[in-house]
């Protein structure tokens, strides 16, 4: 397990070729709308606060954010140029207030203190441990007193079907930042890095294995 953060990231379906389809092979495969929705009702965004989707990709989320609280400042942050660009494409043709910028996750070009809300979903396991550590430890910084980060991702394997049909992931993304997931690590990760209260919220069995939701109170 690499223990320093690179510069590197994994783009949304692995290979760079693929990103363009990223909505329609997430679409079809992972019950997206009911886990994103489930995601944004736990956010509990207020009007009036800032609001970051940490690894945004293709843009679905953020713009779900945006749209249940039209009065919140959102922004998206990923890695990937060409998955901004469909964003990019998206947010204009549904007119959402959105700010898109591309960054690493370990890396946010923002103040402390800057969020109220981070979300994040399917980011974490395209990070190795050290990854995952630096990128919650500046989820944390960024987070404002009373701020909350909520993250959906592969979770802890419901049983040993959900174990094998996680093998489908881990030979697509591999295995050095699928294993924690799978594991079941996320939320120790996440109350090493100072949250408070962390939870896991929900679980979902889907083809590909578990996804799981959480949410923790910054420190
Ligand atoms: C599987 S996609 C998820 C996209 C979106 N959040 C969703 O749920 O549809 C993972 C995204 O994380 C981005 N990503 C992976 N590692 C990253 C990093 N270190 N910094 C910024 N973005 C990263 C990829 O470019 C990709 O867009």
């Amino acid at each position: 397990m690499g223990q320093t953060p690179q510069t590197s990231y994994v783009t949304a379906l692995r290979f760079p070729f693929l990103t363009r389809f990223y909505d329609r092979v997430l679409a079809a495969t992972l019950k997206e709308e009911k886990f994103k929705r489930l995601l944004v009702q736990q956010s509990a965004i207020q009007p009036g606060h800032r609001v970051l989707d940490v690894g945004c990709g293709t843009g679905t989320l953020t713009m779900m954010l945006e749209r249940d609280a039209p009065e919140a400042e959102v922004f998206g942050l990923d890695g990937d140029a060409d998955a901004l660009d469909i964003a990019r494409k998206k947010v204009s043709a549904a007119g959402a207030k959105v700010t898109l910028v591309q960054a690493l996750a370990f890396d946010p070009p923002f103040e402390p203190g800057s969020f109220d809300r981070i979300v994040s979903s399917l980011v974490f396991h395209h990070l190795t441990r050290a990854q995952k550590a630096l990128t919650l430890e500046k989820c944390r910084d960024l987070l404002a007193k009373g701020g909350e980060l909520h993250i959906a991702d592969w979770g802890e394997a419901q049983n040993i079907l959900m174990r094998a049909a996680f093998l489908g992931v881990q030979l697509l993304d591999g295995f050095e930042t699928t294993t924690d997931n799978v594991n079941g690590l996320l939320p120790e990760l996440i109350a090493r890095a100072g949250f408070r209260d962390v939870a896991e919220t929900h679980r979902e069995a889907t083809v590909f294995g578990t996804l799981a939701l959480y949410r923790a109170a910054a420190p």
